[in-house]
């Protein structure tokens, strides 16, 4: 008789708050429906969506369009995070209870959205009165611009796909008692620079992959750092490998806890520590609000290699191949209800649009 071993766990539904669902305007890529199947079969049941679309998500309308076109589409509870220029600061009284973080572009990235003048920059931190915090795109040092801003106006600030670079400079405002978090990602967390030779421009996002040692000071700072985001940014690989204008970004959403599972079977971090900066953190510093009888399962004695066989995410690839991973999701339950189940979707989306608590 051959007895499948089973070391069934059950985890909290994942939670992302930095999600690009190319919807509208790029949906050849992804959109609502495929972003957040990708999520629900990694194990996510609430995401926040970024605001680079290709008509950035800068005003009310655009915000309202969002919200109306995911309805009836989602499989997860998804939430927006608004795009910050000098034009959308009017907007930010209107739109502050609707969306999670407002995201501020300080570096150039895929997409539309950039503001690298200082006193721009000082307008938007001045303008955000949300409680909620301003999310950063901002490379190396940048960062202590960010961080001078935030506080000068006494705002929530929230580092996005932060490196190694930039620890001591968060260490360092956050003793000064700047409410100020921070999010590291998974390619950061898993590949290096040396993965590049192997990887080509399917190993380019913004911020890049940087040295080994970079790498091992995440893994070891893991302790400061707040959560773990997939920045998940799916683009085609036709726009990956177009030498003439690369596209920055990967996908993230499916590969995120079979990775850390795998950490976790090493040592290299707790379980109870994962659940914390997957699920437990980011609902708490973004307000997100409770999923009640929410959670996914877990058969920790599967192990394999991540390969781009199954994927969910339109773009169909993944910059993690043949990394090990560990442990196959059974189910995932949203609100007492089966929506996934032994690699199938079950029922209609039943995933709601947030906003914060
Ligand atoms: O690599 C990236 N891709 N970094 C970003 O900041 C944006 C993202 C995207 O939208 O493709
Ligand atoms: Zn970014
Ligand atoms: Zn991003």
């Amino acid at each position: 008789m051959i007895v499948k071993k089973e070391d069934i766990i059950k985890l909290p539904g994942l939670v992302d708050v930095h999600v690009h669902l190319r919807e509208p305007g790029a949906t050849y890529k992804e959109d609502f429906e495929s972003g957040t199947r990708a999520a629900v079969a990694g194990g996510y049941t609430q995401i926040l969506d970024m605001p680079n679309n290709v008509n950035p998500t800068t005003t009310p309308a655009r915000l309202q369009e969002k919200i109306r076109v995911s309805k009836g589409k989602i499989w997860c509870d998804l939430g927006f995070n608004f795009g910050a220029t000098v034009d959308s600061t009017r907007y930010f009284p209107k739109v502050y209870k609707k969306t999670f973080g407002l995201k501020i572009y300080m570096s150039q990235t895929t997409g539309p959205l950039l503001v690298n003048k200082l006193q721009e920059q000082d307008l938007i931190f001045k303008s955000w009165l949300s409680n909620l915090p301003t999310m950063v795109h901002a490379e190396d040092e940048l960062v202590e611009v960010a961080i001078r801003l935030a506080k000068k106006y006494k705002r929530k600030i929230h580092i996005c796909h932060m490196t190694a670079n930039q620890l001591k400079a968060i260490k360092k405002a956050r003793k000064e008692g700047l409410k100020i978090t921070c999010e590291v990602c998974p390619h950061h967390l898993f590949l290096n620079r040396s993965d590049l030779k192997r990887l080509g421009p399917l190993g380019m996002m913004k911020p890049p992959l940087l040295s080994k040692s970079d790498q091992q000071k995440l893994w070891m700072n893991l302790s400061e750092i707040d959560m773990i985001s997939t920045d998940h940014a799916p683009h085609t690989l036709e726009e990956k490998y177009d030498q003439s204008s690369p596209k920055f970004g990967v996908p993230g959403l499916e590969t995120t806890l079979p990775l850390m599972l795998e950490a976790v079977a090493r040592g290299k971090i707790s379980i109870g520590r994962l659940v914390e900066m997957t699920s437990t953190n980011p609902r708490k510093i973004f307000h997100l609000p409770a999923q009640p009888n929410t959670f996914m399962t877990v058969n920790l004695e599967e192990r394999y290699k991540i390969s781009k066989k199954g994927l969910f995410t339109k773009c169909g690839w993944t910059p993690f191949v043949g990394l090990e991973g560990r442990g196959e999701i059974k189910k995932v339950v949203l609100r007492g209800q089966i929506i996934f189940e032994n690699g199938r979707f079950s029922g209609k989306p039943q995933g709601k649009v947030i906003y914060p608590d």
